[in-house]
């Protein structure tokens, strides 16, 4: 599989097929580590433009806190490689730091409102990473389609966000949350998880489950579902929360009474890793 390492390639490769087909490419963005996540991610956006699918790999640094993980995120190149191809993509994209942010780069995005809720307030800069990053690949790719994952929820609530207030021109497409049989949801970094530490980590999804179940009983109220979910992760006294949230998902501002679309979503620190899961409400 063609692995093309600057801008320039990726958009000379987007024209020449828009030129072929008329169709325009589906990028799907990634920092590696892939998954089973991502692959569904990948298989979505090949259904979507056969042919078509660049998918780009690169640990963005400016979406990491200083005592982040951005030296020890899991880099797995070979494999990621043999996991896109397997599933389908075209290309990938392997930029380096320098020609994603060349010297002397000034320009950062900020998603007023949003960057500064949920993770982006228990990570301060995140949002603003990974917004500048976003819109340097769709712009780069000129892609019409991006694929992103439910899981990471105000991180697509941000980018719609800013694809919307930039006129992209690109449609975000989000696929399901994709989870371990045991309920776990997915993550490059359940890799740091001890044996242990991925027992505590069920907790997350079982708070979810948690509060599915009492929705779909009836249960509206925020402060119950809050509440219950909170009982779910004292049941792992070593689970450190983060956040507990109902919020619209459009906004991220949290909502008093879950309507149909509201997210429920929650953020622990396990050991020194930090977990997020969630769920769409009916
Ligand atoms: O979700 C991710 O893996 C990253 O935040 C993204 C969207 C690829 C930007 O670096």
């Amino acid at each position: 599989m063609q692995i093309l390492r600057t801008v320039e390639e990726l958009r000379a490769w987007s024209r020449a097929r828009r030129c072929d087909g008329g169709q325009g490419i589906a990028l799907v963005p990634t920092m590696g580590a892939l998954h089973e996540g991502h692959a569904s991610l990948i298989r979505a956006a090949v259904e979507a433009r056969p042919g078509r699918v660049a998918v780009s790999i690169f640990v963005n640094p400016t979406q990491f806190g200083p005592n982040e993980d951005f030296a020890k995120y899991p880099r797995t190149f070979k494999a990621d490689c043999e996991l896109a191809e397997r599933e389908g993509a075209t290309v990938i994209f392997a930029p380096s730091v320098e020609e994603m942010y060349p010297a002397g780069a000034a320009t950062f995005i900020e998603v007023e409102g949003l960057s500064d809720r949920l993770d982006g307030k228990s990570r301060p800069g995140h949002f603003r990473g990974v917004a500048t990053v976003v819109a340097k690949l769709l712009n780069a790719a000129e892609a019409d389609l991006a694929f992103f994952g439910q899981k990471d929820a105000a991180q697509v609530a941000v980018l719609r966000r800013m694809v919307a207030d930039l006129r992209l021109g690109t449609k975000t497409v989000v696929c399901p949350i994709v989870r371990e049989v045991d309920g776990l949801a997915l993550s490059s970094r359940n890799v740091y998880l001890s044996a242990e530490e991925r027992k505590q980590a069920l907790a997350l999804s079982r708070a979810i489950r948690r509060v599915e179940s009492l929705v779909a009983g009836g249960e509206r109220l925020s402060i119950r579902l809050m509440e219950a979910a909170r009982d779910v992760l004292a049941e792992e006294p070593a689970l450190r929360m983060d956040y507990i949230e109902l919020v619209d998902w459009e906004t991220l501002w949290p909502v008093l009474i879950a309507a149909p679309g509201s997210l429920f979503a929650v953020a622990a620190w396990v050991g020194n890793t930090r977990l997020i899961d969630n769920t769409i409400l009916q």
